[in-house]
């Protein structure tokens, strides 16, 4: 529902690039240069649409989010950090590329509080595409960190009217407005530029960081699976400093007898294994011999964010695999 008492919120802006500050220089040209337009100009555009909102930008990069690194996540990370400890500050919005926006989502969603909304948004198209999605897509994500319901939730992502809780957001498809679903849960609420419905209550209000920052993301490639795929494949991951391999398996998280063997001999010797699916969707649950392997079961996590989720855990000195497996169980 709308809500006015927050319609005159402070929202900071912080700008890493993408496509919604993309353009091509032509309408009807196809390709385009991400992180071309300044955050100063944007909310320049926005605040002529008359948004009710006082909207202060950062610029914190200017890439397109294949080159997303963890230095920037550092940066991201920290000036949350302060917002979410400045009274000046209502909520934050974090213009990203589409690309990689669901590992940064969820690296902030394990690391930061939830006393205030922080709201990743991108784009399809860029801003001077026929039918652009950019600027829609940054005044509903505006209005989703303005409103006082959107904190207690964690980090958020707003695309194509819908807000999507970090956990569940991931990239399905490739083009069009409508790339982004949610799983296990999809949209969380619903938004335009002139209303704001959620469904259900915050459940993370006032939640502490979970997990800290890490200082130094560890190593932990992920082991795509594929048909005939032989244990070279693996083993050309377990180079030294690797603590721990994520596998992109078939289904729920299966691969040949030979890769899982070779896998539970890596997680003998340390390296943390856990299975996720290549398939778009649908839980990878814990089966007998995950007990036996040492392996964790990815639940409703991507390879890419069971990545993420384990590189947080590894940077905090928790290597047990019992206590990963639960942080991998809940919500
Ligand atoms: N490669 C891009 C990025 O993630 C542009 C695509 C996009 O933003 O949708 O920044």
């Amino acid at each position: 529902m709308n809500n006015p008492k927050n319609s005159s919120a402070n929202i900071l802006i912080l700008a890493t690039g993408g496509t919604i500050a993309g353009t091509a220089g032509a309408a009807l040209k196809r390709d385009y240069r991400p992180g071309q337009i300044g955050i100063d100009a944007f909310i320049q555009q926005a605040d002529a649409l008359g948004l009710k909102a006082r909207l202060t930008g950062r610029e914190v990069a200017a890439i397109g989010s294949e080159d997303m690194h963890p230095d920037l996540w550092s940066t991201l990370y920290s000036a949350c950090a302060e917002a979410m400890d400045d009274p000046q500050v209502d909520g934050v919005v974090i213009t990203h590329g589409t690309d990689t926006a669901e590992e940064t989502a969820l690296l902030l969603d394990l690391t930061l509080p939830t006393n205030k909304p922080i709201v990743l948004v991108g784009a399809m198209r860029p801003a001077d595409a026929v039918g652009s999605d950019g600027m829609r897509n940054f005044v509903n994500a505006i209005r989703v960190a303005a409103d006082g319901d959107a904190s207690g939730r964690g980090v958020l992502l707003v695309m194509s009217d819908r807000v999507i809780s970090a956990r569940d957001a991931r990239k399905a498809r490739t083009s069009g407005t409508d790339a982004f679903r949610g799983f296990p849960r999809d949209s969380i609420a619903s938004v335009t530029p002139s209303s704001l419905d959620w469904f259900g209550d915050p459940w993370a209000t006032d939640r502490p960081a979970r997990f800290a920052f890490p200082d130094k993301f560890p190593t932990v490639p992920i082991l795509y699976a594929y048909a005939g795929m032989q244990t070279d494949a693996v083993d050309c991951l377990m180079q030294d400093g690797t603590k721990g391999i994520v596998l992109a398996g078939f289904g729920e998280g299966n691969a040949p007898g030979i890769i899982r063997r070779r896998l539970a001999e890596a997680a003998e010797s340390e390296i943390v294994v856990v299975r996720a699916s290549r398939v778009d969707e649908g839980l990878v649950d814990r089966e007998s011999e995950d007990d036996e392997s040492g392996f964790i079961a990815a639940r409703g996590l991507n390879p890419v964010k069971a990545r993420i989720l384990l590189q947080v855990m590894l940077a905090s000195g928790i290597n047990d695999p019992a206590l990963i497996q639960q942080a991998f169980d809940r919500r």
